[in-house]
């Protein structure tokens, strides 16, 4: 079934004072990503794309910077409750072309597609007003409890409850599905009569006749961050939770140990991942590559059958059969050529190398355009920063670098050049050219010989 005619409202207004980050608590992150981030993401892969965020002044640019104008965006100047957010939706929800609306919660961030469309289905089946999403857990404590005594659904919250009601293991995840109509029917007739004195969204859930309960058969759906402790049991669930997924997508672990991958992160078949390697942010790694220890990629491409040892790679590009590290940084703006090694302790700065070239130790290449199959000798600099402006480098198509050369940008060094060791290259070198530039050596013959004399002779 799709989920064509549905729409969302997130709700985000809460300031998460128990998390003490001193910013809204749904941009505390799981595996780098804002927990909203994942609320989001998990709408758009049921394909429930018409969504409405709830959330405070300020939170509203970073939401703004977040998801730009792909949703809509309403105040909630006082919290006064689940029910009170959701009502300032509510011009959203009357123009809205959708018949159903799922309620989320901002730090639920594991709530996935597939249980808004299970839900979603029963919801349509049993013709509900409003379907909760729920789940059982051993520890029901804090949440809000399904009571269905009297054959309908009804949700008590923890402070509200009898003690028969407190035993109850089925919980409310906080997310529904309403029927439009039927939620804005009550909307208005939710009052703040409970111990909080707030306005609760499972209220209109009460007053309404027509109500279910879909519960996921995986309780870590439900789980919520309200305190650190709870953040840092989400990010050790992602984190297990993704390993696995890529397990069984064909990636290699030896250990689990330090592993950390973000849920933006795309690994081909038969890349080995050694421990303690971090990848971050929107990722794609091909097929058969290598991973060593101490890696940390992010927001990067990296092709089929390369080899990152112990490196930093970041905001970058890099195509196939390429050799970096060990204990090499590959910076923003830099794309890597088929075949290029670069080796260790070199750097590489918003650059492009074409292919087969060899940077293969100690070097660093800034603002540059490196041809293909240039050699480097260990220990060059493109000198590209006169202390107010950045230049760049070129250096053409097979052309060699001789070790300890200094390049000093803007200069440009043709095809099949050939710069002497020790070189500082100021003027630009045409192609076949030969460059040397280092002073000349003096060697006296027999010296050492005769200063030891003169010593000994006083
Ligand atoms: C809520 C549910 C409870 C459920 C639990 C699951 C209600 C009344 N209770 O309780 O049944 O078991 O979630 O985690 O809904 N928010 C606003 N504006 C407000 C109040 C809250 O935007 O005025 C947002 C918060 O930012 C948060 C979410 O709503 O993201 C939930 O609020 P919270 O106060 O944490 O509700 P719980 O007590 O956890
Ligand atoms: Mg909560």
């Amino acid at each position: 079934m799709k989920l064509n005619k549905t729409c969302a409202v997130v709700l985000a207004a809460g300031n998460g004072k128990r998390m003490q980050s001193g910013k809204p608590k749904v941009f505390c992150e799981v595996l780098f990503k804002p927990l909203i981030g994942w609320v989001l993401q998990n709408c758009k892969d049921a394909n429930i794309l018409d969504i409405c965020l709830v959330c405070s002044e300020d939170g509203l640019f970073k939401f703004k910077e977040l998801f730009g104008s792909t949703i809509e965006y309403v105040l909630q100047d006082q919290k006064l409750g689940t029910a009170h957010a959701v009502l300032q939706a509510g011009n959203f929800l009357k123009t809205s072309q959708s018949d159903d609306v799922l309620i989320l919660l901002g730090d639920v961030p594991f709530l996935d597609s597939k249980t808004i469309e299970e839900s979603y289905i029963k919801h349509k089946q049993e013709d509900n007003q409003a379907t909760v999403i729920a789940a059982t857990l051993d520890d029901p404590f804090g949440y809000g409890r399904i009571d269905e005594m009297d054959g309908k659904v009804t949700i008590v919250e923890e402070k509200d409850a009898t003690d028969a009601q407190r035993a109850i293991r089925k919980v409310n995840s906080g997310a529904i599905w309403f029927d439009i109509k039927a939620l804005l029917g009550v909307l208005e007739k939710v009052d703040n009569n409970n111990a909080n004195k707030e306005y609760y969204i499972t209220t209109a859930v009460n007053i309404l006749k027509r109500t279910g309960c879909y519960v996921a058969q995986d309780d870590r759906i439900i789980l919520g961050a309200n305190t650190n402790q709870q953040l840092f049991k989400l990010n050790e669930v992602a984190r297990n939770r993704i390993i696995s997924q890529k397990i069984e997508q064909g990636v290699e672990f030896i250990v689990k140990d330090g592993v950390v991958i973000s849920p933006d992160v795309t690994i081909g078949k038969g890349t080995l991942i050694f421990p303690n390697v971090t990848i971050k942010g929107h990722c794609s790694i091909g097929a058969n590559c290598i991973i060593t220890s101490g890696s940390f990629i992010k927001d990067s491409n990296i092709g089929n059958n390369c080899e990152i040892k112990s490196s930093y790679i970041l905001n970058s590009e890099l195509k196939n059969n390429v050799r970096v590290g060990p204990f090499a940084q590959i910076r923003p703006g830099s794309s890597i050529a088929d075949y290029v090694k670069i080796g260790n302790f070199v750097e590489v700065k918003n650059s492009s190398v074409d292919t087969k070239t060899s940077i293969a130790h100690l070097t660093y290449i800034g603002d540059s355009n490196i041809g293909a199959r240039v050699n480097f000798g260990c220990g060059c600099t493109t000198a590209n920063y006169d202390g107010e402006k950045k230049h760049r480098t070129t250096v053409a198509d097979d052309a060699f670098v001789g070790c300890n050369v200094s390049l000093i940008a803007p200069v440009n060094i043709g095809e099949r050049a050939f710069i002497a060791a020790g070189s500082v290259i100021t003027n630009d070198v045409l192609a076949d050219d030969f460059a040397i530039a280092r002073a000349k050596q003096i060697t006296k013959t027999k010296y050492m010989q005769k200063k030891k004399k003169e010593k000994k002779n006083g």
